[in-house]
């Protein structure tokens, strides 16, 4: 067990900021001391193992994705990155925690399911990770098992109103799911989209000739965004269930939850940076000389990229300010262009659906800091304080306090990053693009520590597969 003290620097927590030095003991946050480290009298920094100089840096508690796909099999292919590479590259960026979607399909049994994710996170992990369930098949013997779920550590499960004939499902399933919900404690996440009502859309698109990835984003109109947000909400209500809305792209839906929730329900919405940063105009419809008008491939995902003329990407901002979105996840799903995103050349349907982010996350969300839509606090609650109370791991992950495990980022707010695939840029992703190809961000992760142990820093990685726990979750903190 060895011990670091973290000095001079500037520890930030959702509640504040504050100059302070930390002692880690082992795994774990021994102290948050006034500067100067002494205790009782000892002068901390001759006796620790190692120290760090935070001066002129901010000290952050580790980044908490909550919403990852590794190694998720979706429109004919598997999302490209590992258990291994993707929490690598989690931790490249100061993400020191995921929580993944295990699936359960219909006719599949959910222990079952849950058994095949643990197979593929079990001893590849570079930090730790937890599970939520994907429900793909509401029945019988799906909600039976429901009730097993909480003693797993799985408190959360997902449905989705969109993918007929994948994961889809109606709306007399999603009512027993949240019946269901409401009785066990455990939170419903939604993808909000109206499936069936898009399929039909893109069928009409693709046969009147317009096959390219940019009518992706057109079938997936904002209206069946915001129609199944309403409806998810509604039949929330009806159950008593918490609703937790998924990748929110559509400032109509944003104005659906933050609706509930003045009504007082307990509705939450996150956001992912594409959908801060990304458009239908920009990206959906981009050209490139390598790939033609399929360029738009890249960022294929659901809910989709939206028009910037119509100003979601600033509502979203707006959301993250308001608290109307409490926090931002990646949906990291990533899949390359050569094989899989080519499944989709000539029919923009079968394009494998999302976008690699999990290494960009906290720099991306810094800019916020950088331009002033949000306080460093804020930056901290909406990408690890609040998926930490969320889903249930909130004062050993989400926070910097004693007793808390060490997931710690040293970031340098004067810092700078090079994002993407080329020379001299920063990219650990198992991809053969980047999404965020060229993006120049202020900040930078210098030092990232999980459970004690310091996986990056100025060298380098050296953080080892293996080394992240499963995290046995418990209910979600943030209901009232
Ligand atoms: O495009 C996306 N979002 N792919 C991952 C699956 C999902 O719906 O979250
Ligand atoms: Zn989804
Ligand atoms: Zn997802
Ligand atoms: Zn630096």
């Amino acid at each position: 067990m060895s011990t670091i003290l973290i000095t001079g620097g500037t520890v930030v927590n959702a509640t504040g900021t504050a100059q302070a030095d930390v002692l880690v003991d082992g795994e774990a946050i021994a102290a948050v001391l006034a500067p100067g480290s002494q205790l009782l009298g000892v002068d901390l920094a001759r006796t620790v193992d190692r120290v760090i100089d935070a001066s002129g840096r901010l000290v952050i508690p580790g980044g908490i994705d909550a919403h990852t796909h590794m190694e998720l099999p979706f429109g004919g292919t598997n999302a490209s990155d590992t258990f291994e590479t993707g929490t690598r590259a989690a931790a490249w960026g100061g993400t020191t925690s995921i929580i993944d979607f295990a699936v359960q399909r219909y006719g599949e049994r959910v222990e079952d399911g849950l058994a095949a994710w643990h197979a593929k996170a079990a001893g590849n992990c570079a930090v730790d990770y937890g599970f939520h369930q994907i429900i793909g098949g509401v029945d019988e013997f799906s909600l039976k098992a429901m009730d097993s779920l909480i003693d797993e550590g799985i408190t959360s499960f997902k449905l989705f109103m969109a993918y007929p004939g994948v994961f889809y499902s109606d709306d007399a399933q999603i009512l027993k799911a949240m019946q269901k919900s409401a009785e066990t404690g455990l939170l419903t996440m939604m993808h909000a989209e109206n499936g069936p009502a898009i399929d039909v859309l893109a069928e009409q698109l693709y046969s009147a000739g317009k096959t390219g990835p940019y009518w992706h984003g057109i079938a997936r109109a904002w209206q069946l965004e915001e129609e199944a947000t309403h409806r998810a909400i509604m039949i929330a209500d009806v159950t008593g269930a918490p609703l937790y809305v998924v990748h929110v792209s559509a400032q109509q839906a944003v104005a659906q939850i933050a609706a509930a929730r003045d009504r007082g329900r307990n509705v939450f919405g996150e956001t992912c940076p594409q959908y801060l940063y990304l458009s239908l105009e920009d990206q959906l419809g981009a050209r490139s000389e390598e790939w033609g008008d399929f360029e738009g491939a890249k960022w294929v995902c659901s809910t989709p990229l939206r028009s910037r003329a119509e100003g979601h990407q600033d509502a979203m901002w707006q959301g993250l300010r308001t608290n109307d979105l409490q926090m931002v996840s990646t949906d990291h799903c990533p899949f390359c262009m050569k094989e899989q995103k080519e499944l989709g050349r000539g029919d923009f349907r079968a394009i494998p659906n999302g976008i690699g982010s999990i290494e960009h996350r906290m720099d991306l969300l810094y800019q916020g800091v950088v331009t002033g839509r949000l306080t460093p606090p804020r930056w901290v609650e909406i990408t690890s304080t609040t998926p930490a109370r969320m889903f249930g791991l909130y004062g050993r992950k989400g926070v910097l306090q004693p007793g808390a495990d060490a997931d710690i980022v040293i970031y340098d707010p004067n810092g700078h990053t090079s994002i993407g695939v080329g020379e001299g840029r920063s990219h650990h992703m198992a991809m053969d693009h980047s999404a965020w190809e060229g993006f120049e961000v202020d900040g930078h992760v210098d030092q990232v520590l999980s459970r004690g142990a310091v996986i990056v820093d100025e060298r380098g990685y050296h953080g080892a597969k293996g080394h992240g726990r499963f995290l046995k979750r418990d209910l979600s903190q943030y209901l009232i």
